[in-house]
């Protein structure tokens, strides 16, 4: 009667052949989800205090099943468990192990669950910790942001629009724009955690069982809130894990774009950064270069991102409710999305940390370009009552004029000014300093030196 000692599936009173070699080869996914042994003993020994409480299983054979449970998680911890590729996932594995561990009364374990309840609970358990491992993360970079931006509110460079001089900013804005990108990622995250706090354990299968389970006390001893609603959509839904890779994509999306932008000013043609040598690669034939290659990285894993997004949305596609096979990639697409956010994550810190604004570049770049046009156009709208539209044209005017002279704004005299408009006097030439002009952009969320000190201050509340 000892089925279960031999090296045979646990379902081989059914199936009396062993699955094709081929099949155990691509049908296993232990060396993906054995990443889920905490959650699936912890599962497991709150399943079985459950079943003892509502007085389907006895006292002796709950305490035996959790004392071979805890065994199995020594052993792992330890490197000492065996996975057997025979045995298809973690469940499997550790369940046959407990066969070996404490015998017969080890198949007392999946009364009343089936793996389709309980991988999805281990699952979301994970993916739980994962998000808020992500959320700490989050933190750590916003928190290295700030300390960059609080040294340089006063570092002044040319903001882009269309890559070309626009106006004049502050670094540290620059640098709190990502700050309220990865904010919003954080939040994106922490809005996860509640859709995962439903508890799929006990729908068994698809049904629920006919046992008289007690799922509210299950959901509660795992963390969860309350259980699932109904059995066929518990094991058939993998929203969450869109939540989570659609979160991993946005949040990529970021560090991708931040990683575009540092490339760029790093580029010779800009010059307004230099990066840490810890973070630049040389090339093997031309001994000058050092090159950004793992921001690089950063913006080419964003596409990895993406596309684990659109696999699992794929595979959801035109899938029957309940469970089928083709779920099991889920596990695969997630831990990948979940391993590479984290490493660019540490990775733009570590970019972040060295990185070292070329002040002086930055000041003469935004210097350059007229990138002060529009503030005069606002100084002749205060201080001459003229419409927008009118300065506007005036100082298209001045620009073209300072550009046939081959001059900046900064080095027109307040003679040549009057001769174009002569309401103006030398009072005018304050506008073209471009410390002034980021000073004086003081509306709620411009880049005023007071408006950037708050940001910071409010940031830094919020993360402690
Ligand atoms: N390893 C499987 C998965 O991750 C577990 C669920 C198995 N259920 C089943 N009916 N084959 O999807």
């Amino acid at each position: 009667m000892n089925k279960n000692k031999n090296n045979k599936a646990i379902w081989n009173s059914r199936i009396k052949e062993d699955a094709s070699i081929l099949f155990q080869k691509v049908g296993n996914s232990i060396d993906i989800d054995k990443k889920l042994f905490k959650e699936d003993i912890l599962g497991s020994i709150v399943h079985v205090e459950m079943l003892f409480r509502q007085k389907i299983i006895s006292f002796k054979i709950k305490n035996k099943i959790i004392y071979g449970l805890n065994k199995i998680e020594k052993e792992i911890l330890k490197n000492k468990f065996e996975y057997n590729k025979k045995y298809e996932d973690i469940h499997m594995n550790i369940e046959k192990r407990l066969f070996q561990i404490i015998g017969e009364d080890a198949g007392y374990i999946h009364t009343a669950r089936s793996r389709n309840d309980q991988v999805i609970t281990d699952f979301k358990m994970w993916t739980s910790s994962a998000t808020k491992e992500i959320i700490k993360n989050l933190n750590d970079i916003i928190k290295t942001i700030l300390k960059v931006s609080e040294k340089n509110i006063e570092t002044i460079m040319p903001g882009f629009t269309h890559l070309k001089n626009a106006q004049a900013v502050s670094f540290a804005h620059y640098l709190m724009a990502y700050v309220e990108m990865f904010n919003r990622d954080k939040n994106r995250f922490l809005y996860n955690i509640k859709s995962l706090s439903e508890c799929p354990l006990g729908a068994a299968a698809l049904t629920g069982t006919s046992f008289n389970i007690d799922r509210n006390f299950t959901a509660k001893k795992l963390g969860f809130e309350k259980p699932t609603n109904n059995s066929i959509d518990t094991v058939a839904d993998r929203d969450f894990v869109l939540d989570f890779l659609y979160s991993v994509s946005v949040c990529s999306m970021h560090i991708s774009r931040i990683a575009e932008e540092l490339i760029i000013w790093n580029s010779d043609g800009f010059n307004l950064i230099t990066l840490s040598d810890k973070v630049v690669t040389g090339s093997s034939i031309m001994p000058q270069k050092k090159n950004p290659d793992l921001l690089e990285y950063l913006r080419g894993k964003t596409g990895t991102t993406y596309g684990n997004l659109f696999s699992m949305l794929t595979i959801l596609k035109g899938l029957p409710i309940s469970y089928f096979k083709d779920l099991q990639d889920d596990k695969e697409i997630l831990f990948k999305s979940n391993e590479i956010l984290n490493n660019c994550i540490s990775i733009l810190n570590e970019v972040l940390k060295n990185l070292r604004p070329n002040k002086q570049q930055m000041l003469n770049l935004a210097n350059s370009g007229y990138i002060t046009a529009t503030d005069l156009a606002d100084y002749l709208v205060k201080n001459h009552s003229m419409p927008f539209r009118k300065a506007y044209q005036i100082t298209a005017m001045i620009v073209n004029f300072a550009e046939k002279k081959n001059k900046k704004l900064n080095e027109l005299s307040a003679e040549e000014l009057k001769k174009i408009e002569p309401k103006l006097t030398t009072e005018v030439l304050k506008v073209f300093n471009v410390k002034n002009s980021v000073n004086s952009k003081k509306s709620y969320g411009g880049t005023s030196f007071d408006n950037i000190k708050k940001m910071i201050m409010k940031y830094k509340k919020d993360i402690k």
